[in-house]
């Protein structure tokens, strides 16, 4: 390589643009567990997104090379690389949003749940991270079991006292994105023409789609309704067994969260009616955290909307999904109790 005729700055430090293209406002992302399997293309797709100014990947192993990699695109945000807990807090200084895909994928066999004892500490730690060097960020938590993680996370944001609740979001906009693809699928459409509300939890039962507020408005034999709520809720575990012990879903979750971390970002930037299904603090039901749509804006989810009319069908599922998420969540806070 023939030396530069300028003077050669040391990686990482090119100063990042204080606006994104076309004068927007361009915001700084973190993504923590960035060389992983969702990782890696959901870094990639952040380096795509021009609301994106600043782009930080942090993981415990490989990020030099992922940063590298990725910081060759020759898209506006600038990327920087931490690798390692003495790299974490470097890497969460002055971000805006966070993103957290770290922890352990399934394997066939295995509940979302059966990841708790592993996933739980990193999520603990990550939002301790979280809480010290950018308490006012928006968190995105994708790590599983999500209906665990997120009462984890704000009980350490409680203990902190930084808890807002409208800046935790829990990332379900995986089961959207299934139950847009199976319900068009039935219906011979274009799933970009489909939006299905799904709410609850992301777990079996608790995930549960709303056949009945489909849009476009449409109606389903009995058969459908079966199939199609079959198949929502078991999305994750039909990826997990014919990945045959290699993981559980990558790419669509990358797309699936580099479509939520949009939304939010577009909701942070001003826009309005950016509405979107969400894990969250909420008083839909007497449960803390529930998934139902809300409406995002400057400060995350400003407005937790209701779940609108069920169907017998749908009660039913509300009730099996109710019971085990009660037990997840009321799991995550005994975690944090017990771990003082
Ligand atoms: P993966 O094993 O490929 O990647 C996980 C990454 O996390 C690894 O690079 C690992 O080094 C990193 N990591 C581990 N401990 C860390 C720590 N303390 N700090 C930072 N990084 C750490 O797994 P994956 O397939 O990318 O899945 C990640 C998680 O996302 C899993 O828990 C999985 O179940 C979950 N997931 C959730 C959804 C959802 O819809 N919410 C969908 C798919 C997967
Ligand atoms: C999914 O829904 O794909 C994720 O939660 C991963 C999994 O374990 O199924």
């Amino acid at each position: 390589l023939s030396p530069s005729p300028r003077p050669q700055m040391e990686e990482g430090v090119r100063p990042a643009p204080c606006r994104a293209k076309g004068g927007a406002p361009g915001f700084k992302v973190a993504v923590l567990g960035a060389a992983g399997g969702i990782g890696q293309p959901l870094s990639l797709l952040m380096k795509l997104n021009p609301l994106v100014s600043v782009l930080h990947l942090y993981d415990v192993v490989n990020t030099p090379g992922v940063t590298a990699d990725v910081s060759h695109m020759d898209t506006t945000a600038v990327v920087r690389g931490f690798l390692g807990p003495n790299q974490l807090e470097a890497a969460l200084t002055g971000m805006d949003l966070v993103i957290i895909p770290a922890g352990l994928p399934r394997k066939p066999g295995m509940t979302r749940d059966d990841l708790f004892n592993k996933n739980a500490g990193i999520v603990r730690s990550l939002c301790e991270g979280v809480a010290k060097c950018c308490p006012n960020a928006i968190v995105n938590l994708i790590s599983n079991p999500v209906n665990s993680t997120v009462p984890i996370a704000a009980e350490v944001f409680k203990k902190a006292g930084t808890y807002d609740p409208k800046r935790l979001l829990g990332v379900t906009t995986l089961d959207v994105a299934r139950a847009n693809t199976f319900v068009a699928e039935v219906l011979g459409i274009d799933p970009k023409d489909v939006n299905v509300p799904v709410v609850g939890g992301h777990a079996g039962v608790t995930i549960l789609p709303l056949l009945s507020q489909v849009h476009p408005p449409c109606s389903f034999t009995p058969d459908e309704i079966s199939y199609l709520t079959k198949r929502i809720q078991n999305g994750g575990t039909e990826v997990v067994e014919a990945k045959a012990g290699a993981g559980s879903a990558t790419l669509s979750m990358a797309f699936a969260a580099a479509k939520f971390g949009d939304a939010c970002l577009r909701a942070m930037r001003g826009d309005a009616g950016v509405v979107e299904c969400s894990y969250v603090a909420s008083a839909v039901t007497e449960l803390p955290f529930f998934a139902t749509k809300v409406r995002l804006g400057r400060a995350g989810a400003e407005e937790v909307l209701p779940l609108g009319p069920l169907n017998d069908f749908e009660r039913a599922g509300l009730e099996m999904a109710k019971k085990e998420l009660m037990e997840s969540i009321q799991k995550g806070i005994d975690f944090m109790n017990k771990s003082g």
